[in-house]
């Protein structure tokens, strides 16, 4: 895998389409809007032909309707995974809470031939309707990227950065894993550099040793 730096810089995309119209795809519609990129949303029951068209594909619904995603619409298209499991809302799904893969592999597994970057998901609704600034302000966030092509992780960070939040680079889209529920990033409310230092972390942290033991990584 090769290197995405933070401060690589890549124009944000101009369209960007988002499945899934409730909490968390409202927010994000409306901070994409704010960034001056056009919004495609569809929700359950739209045709999201036109939001899958887009140069970005944000998704927003409950993890466990992963399956119900348009995957051929999907397939060659930047794809943003930010839905989390969430055992309230997805129920008791054992496929969903295994530590030797994280949730956004599931989904990148099941989206054969989309590019797809984690992001996103580890703001809460509050932080994202109320921490986005611009660039240099002092109460900017980070909000981790992570995905298995630098390229795709610049265009994504673009975004990030341009709809109010400092993109702190994970490297591959299995690292996702450290910035799902329950780490101790995800609902952290993290500035950039308390994030870098979490994810440094993490491999110490109690999840991260329940992932290594998992994973067969334990020293
Ligand atoms: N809430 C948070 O603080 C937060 C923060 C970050 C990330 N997330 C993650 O973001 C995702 C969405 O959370 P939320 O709180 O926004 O949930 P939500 O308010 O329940 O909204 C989910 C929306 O997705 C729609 N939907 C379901 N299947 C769809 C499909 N195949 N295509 C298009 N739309 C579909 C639902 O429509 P119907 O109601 O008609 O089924 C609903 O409008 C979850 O995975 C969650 O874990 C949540």
């Amino acid at each position: 895998m090769d290197d995405a730096r933070d401060d690589d810089q890549v124009a944000a995309p101009r369209t960007v389409g988002i499945l899934g119209a409730g909490r968390v795809g409202a927010v994000l519609a409306r901070l994409a809007r704010d960034a001056g990129i056009e919004v495609r949303t569809a929700s359950s029951g739209d045709d999201p032909a036109a939001a899958c068209g887009a140069d970005v594909v944000i998704l927003a619904i409950p993890l466990g309707r992963y399956r119900t995603l348009p995957a051929s619409l999907l397939e060659g298209r930047l794809v943003v995974d930010a839905m989390n499991y969430w055992w309230e809302l997805d129920g008791a799904r054992p496929d969903l809470d295994d530590p030797r893969t994280s949730t956004s592999e599931t989904v990148a597994a099941f989206l054969d031939g989309a590019r797809v970057v984690k992001a996103f998901n580890h703001a809460s609704v509050w932080e994202l309707e109320n921490l986005a600034h611009p660039v240099g302000h002092p109460d900017r966030r980070g909000l981790a990227v992570a995905g298995d092509d630098a390229g795709d992780r610049r265009v994504v960070a673009a975004l990030v950065g341009a709809m109010g939040f400092d993109p702190v680079d994970a490297g591959s889209l299995a690292s996702g894993v450290m910035f799902e529920p329950p780490t101790d990033i995800f609902g952290s409310d993290a500035t950039a550099e308390e994030l870098r230092e979490m994810l440094a972390r993490f491999p110490r942290s109690q999840r991260g040793r329940v992932v290594a033991r998992a994973r067969g990584e334990a020293g």
